[in-house]
């Protein structure tokens, strides 16, 4: 059917609601280069401030979901996590193996950095070999034999939100929650995910900054996974603090490999476990969340979990001696300290600063083409709520560069706000929303 595109611009501006022939014509019609990108962007920023209802984000995810392939698993039950970002963030690295070890299957399609927040998939790849280039029949295999898979989006899957994601980031219309919920929850239907466990971010490292906002967001991304047969649960976890005490590329492997080797950190075991916990309950992997505490704590002991990553890593091509020694990382040649400047207890941390700051090492990403620095990135142990001494040390940056990572080490130490008095530690789960499933689901 054929529209007017500035007829439908018109409506959405004006707050009505655009039905499934609009939606489908608008975005077929871009998606053939029949609507140029002003049109699109236009309509873009008129849903960003109108916004959609929640048929019409369903309809919009259902059309994503239809420009490409939509991979199935007909033999046995996924589940996948996402995150919505943040500073410090490698849990995914950790979880897949824990609940792979534990007999889940994980099919997961991550995404790279981009601006403060670092990519799961740019992680992996600082393991020297790594790839995260896979056809459709390497992903699944991977996801039956070894439980899980972490790959890239291909151009087949969700090629409309690969496309209009770019257009959103480059006309500050990111930040839209109908927009994102589409966004999301058609890659992970698209990419076979039975069952999904949300890890959405809240604070100042994260872009959604109040629970109020995190919530509304959650609502409309549970609604949708059950429209689309999917059952979604939503952790809420805190960014104000980065997560772990590493951040920066191959430092996060060498970290997640520690923590696989039963070296625990409570921020990242506290989230990894609640995150894991419900993935096997969701699945029907353990018949409650009792028994898949048991099994998480059992494959982190007896090694199974680091035995499920050092499988994945032969699987896609890395190096698995990492899993041994870390030193087969990329490592940088500069560690420059970070004096604390004034003392007292941490009251605030801009993660958010601190992603850009190392972003400059080349920690992340300036551009979509830029060439990462692996073995980068900052050692930043302390939390909100720690008290430090001045001129102690507060953490490390590791650089190739002496004179850039003098001045970002400087940086970073602004980052950090102190009180003289007593500031209470966080917590880093700071909500649940579980799925509930009925007795007749479970038989
Ligand atoms: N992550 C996505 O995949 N899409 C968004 O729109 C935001 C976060």
């Amino acid at each position: 059917m054929e529209f007017n595109p500035v007829k439908l611009i018109n409506k959405k501006k004006t707050g009505e609601n655009l039905t499934e022939d609009e939606l489908k014509f608008f975005i077929g019609s871009y998606l053939d280069n029949k609507i140029p990108e002003y049109q699109m962007s236009a309509l873009l920023m008129a849903i960003y401030f109108k916004g959609m209802k929640i048929e019409e984000i369903q309809t919009l995810t259902q059309i994503y979901i239809e420009s490409g392939k939509r991979i199935t698993f007909p033999n046995f039950a996924t589940v996948d996590k996402h995150s919505t970002g943040g500073v410090g963030d490698k849990i995914s690295i950790v979880l897949a193996p824990i609940v792979a070890a534990c007999g889940g299957k994980i099919p997961m399609i991550s995404g790279r950095g981009l601006g403060h927040t670092g990519g799961t998939l740019d992680k992996l790849e600082s393991i020297p070999g790594f790839r995260t280039d896979f056809s459709e029949a390497q992903f699944k295999k991977m996801v039956d034999e070894v439980g899980f898979s972490i790959i890239c989006q291909s151009q087949e899957l969700v090629p409309a939100d690969k496309r209009i994601y770019a257009l959103r980031d480059v006309t500050g219309t990111v930040e839209s929650l109908p927009l994102i919920t589409a966004s999301i929850m058609s890659k992970k239907i698209a990419e076979g995910a039975k069952n999904l466990i949300i890890d959405l971010k809240v604070g100042s490292g994260a872009f959604m900054k109040n629970l109020e906002n995190a919530q509304k967001l959650a609502e409309l991304l549970i609604a949708t996974g059950e429209k689309f047969g999917q059952k979604v649960s939503v952790v809420f976890s805190n960014m104000n603090s980065p997560l772990g005490n590493y951040i920066g590329n191959a430092l996060e492997i060498k970290e997640c490999i520690e923590y696989l080797q039963d070296k625990r950190l409570s921020d990242i075991h506290e989230l990894t476990n609640t995150l894991a916990v419900e993935m096997l309950y969701l699945t029907g992997n353990t018949v409650n969340r009792k028994e898949a505490t048991s099994l998480v704590e059992k494959v982190l002991q007896n090694g199974k979990a680091l035995e499920c990553f050092r499988k994945s890593i032969s699987a896609q091509g890395g190096d698995p001696r990492v899993c041994d020694d870390t030193t087969l990382l990329p490592q940088s040649k500069y560690e420059i300290p970070i004096i604390a400047g004034s003392s007292g207890w941490i009251k605030s941390i801009d993660s958010q600063k601190i992603g850009y700051a190392l972003v400059e090492l080349g920690a992340g990403r300036k551009a979509l083409d830029s060439k990462l620095d692996y073995g980068t990135g900052a050692y930043l142990p302390f939390k909100i709520g720690d008290k430090i001494e001045k001129g102690c040390e507060l953490g490390k940056i590791y650089c190739n560069n002496k004179h850039t990572g003098i001045a970002v080490a400087d940086q970073v130490n602004n980052f950090y706000l102190f009180s003289d008095k007593k500031i209470n530690s966080q917590k880093i789960i700071l909500k649940v929303i579980n799925y509930k499933i009925s007795p007749a689901q479970k038989s």
